[in-house]
């Protein structure tokens, strides 16, 4: 899909901001801190609209991307973050339940990212297991590729697949912002998700 046009339409910063009208669905993006979740953002819609750091914890509200006038990007605050003080993470704990008890109606995919480098950390599999008790499927985004060799690669997929098993995930995305790849694997997602 061609993206002509973006736009940050709404940022929900406190308890009581307003969610932005349905329009055709929107599509979600949660992952630990400094993941990469702008940066995917970003690659996605070829051009930098959200906000890169190399400090983790730069989102902290909930930015939606109106994309082509018709769906949106939701860029969600990123979890796990080591020095975030207790209230931080209370704080982030409160944003995301709110979402997602106010607007998974309207989502059409929730893409969970975790970084392809390392093991499954205890927040990430923390965050699966309360997805799953709420009846979402993510499709899980194995993100930062490139800066593994092609044999560090298999050895991590096969062991996400493996710790991914127990899960219901709809599909496993190995992706790389950087190098462009596995995006066209996404879209294809949202596509499809877009024409039902
Ligand atoms: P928060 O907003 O803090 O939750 O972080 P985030 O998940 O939005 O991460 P962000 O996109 O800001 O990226 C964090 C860091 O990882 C930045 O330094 C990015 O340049 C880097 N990064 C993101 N994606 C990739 C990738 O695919 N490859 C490489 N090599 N670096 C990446
Ligand atoms: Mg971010």
């Amino acid at each position: 899909m061609k993206v002509e046009n973006v736009e940050l339409a709404k940022v929900i910063a406190k308890p009581n901001d307003k969610f932005p009208e349905p329009l055709h669905g929107e599509f979600a993006f949660v992952g630990r801190s400094n993941v990469g979740k702008s940066s995917l953002l970003n690659a996605l819609i070829g051009k930098k609209v959200a906000f890169v750091s190399k400090n983790p914890g730069k989102t902290r509200t909930i930015n939606y991307y109106l994309i082509n006038n018709k769906f949106y990007f939701v860029d969600l605050p990123g979890y796990g973050y080591a020095r975030a003080s207790k209230k931080d993470r209370e704080e982030w704990r409160k944003v995301i339940e709110r979402y997602f008890s106010e607007r998974t109606w309207n989502m059409k995919a929730l893409f969970a990212l975790i970084d392809s480098r390392h093991e499954l950390m205890e927040s990430d599999a923390q965050l699966l297991e309360w997805l799953e008790m709420i009846g979402i499927s993510p499709l899980v985004v194995l993100t930062k590729i490139d800066k593994l060799s092609s044999p560090e690669l298999s050895k991590q997929l096969k062991y996400f697949e493996e710790v991914l098993s127990g899960y219901s995930i709809r599909e496993l995305i190995p992706c790389s912002s950087v190098k462009k790849e596995g995006l066209d694997k996404i879209w294809n997602v949202i596509i499809e998700e877009l024409s039902k």
